[in-house]
């Protein structure tokens, strides 16, 4: 594996695979891996010759009273980790070598981010949106490999793919959770003791909305304020948002009908966790 810090090498290491006519697989990361990540290593493993991660944190996603300085990172650790997935190129850009002074053009999302977590986190997606630009005219990915437990952040680089014409393939990959269900997230280490027993709540009260569904309910009024109770009676967790949408249009129904989106962010003392559920209810 290839440790590369400089956009310059990166571009010249993907060119030379290029002119091989080798395909690459790209995974970018914030860092601090965990299976969900590794998930997506393996998927970018299995269908490309070439397997580039990136690990950066991106301080233009991150609000001015956001995690950004207490984001965890543990680069060695993260180097083993690439290093016995069998990463070939492992990007590890400095914010300096990435923004080296202010950009004169950023990349703005007008769709999909006036829900969720566009919502509370203004300005997050066209940081999302800006990194990924510059990540994808650095690495040239044949494919680009992305986990739907960000759900909304596959909705806008699908969007960004499309009206930007990058010549990608985006794979979306499904949720990897720890045993008790909890999504698995770089950021749950910055939970408490008692507040990562209770976050096992969020997903338990996404199965249960399910259950209701599977029997017949198709509120989603009713549905949210089930999920809410629960939440609210398991935990000491202030609730950001609990929506149900269809998707990927991400548009509210009343009646829930054809493939819909359940999800939901909860702040903690120190983190915000979200999590989601996609079902397909057929009539
Ligand atoms: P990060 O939070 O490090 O996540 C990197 C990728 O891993 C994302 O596509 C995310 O959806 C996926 N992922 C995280 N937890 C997962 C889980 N439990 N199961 C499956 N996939 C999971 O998302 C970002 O970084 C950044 O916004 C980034 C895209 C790198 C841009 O800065």
């Amino acid at each position: 594996m290839k440790v590369v810090t400089t956009i310059k090498e990166m571009q010249a290491e993907m060119l030379v695979q290029k002119k091989q006519g080798k395909s690459i697989g790209f995974v970018p990361t914030m860092g601090f891996l965990h299976e969900g990540h590794l998930t997506l290593i393996n998927r970018a493993r299995q269908e490309n010759d070439i397997v580039v991660l990136s690990i950066f944190v991106n301080p233009l996603q991150f609000g001015p009273k956001e995690d950004f300085s207490t984001y965890p990172r543990d680069f060695e650790r993260d180097r083993a980790l690439a290093e016995s997935e069998d990463v070939d190129f492992l990007f590890f850009p400095s914010v300096a070598e990435m923004y080296p002074h202010p950009s004169s053009v950023k990349v703005v999302v007008q769709d999909r981010t006036d829900v969720l977590c566009g919502k509370s986190r203004p300005g997050h997606f066209d940081g999302v949106a800006t990194v990924i630009t510059k990540l994808f005219n650095i690495v040239m990915p044949t494919r680009a490999y992305f986990g739907i437990k960000d759900a909304q952040q596959v909705a806008v680089i699908e969007g960004l793919v499309t009206d930007f014409n990058f010549p990608v393939q985006l794979i979306a990959v499904d949720i990897v959770r720890e045993n008790d269900g909890l999504a698995k997230s770089s950021r749950n280490v910055n939970l408490f003791p008692d507040e990562r027993q209770q976050a096992t709540i969020l997903y338990k009260s996404l199965l249960a909305a399910k259950d209701a569904i599977t029997q017949g309910e198709r509120n989603s009024f009713t549905l949210i304020h089930l999920i809410k109770e629960m939440i609210t009676s398991e935990s000491d967790g202030e609730i950001d948002y609990v929506e149900i949408f269809s998707y990927p249009e991400l548009i509210t129904m009343e009646e829930l009908n054809g493939r819909i989106i359940i999800a939901l962010a909860v702040k903690f003392t120190k983190v915000r966790l979200i999590d989601n559920l996609i079902i397909d209810i057929e009539e």
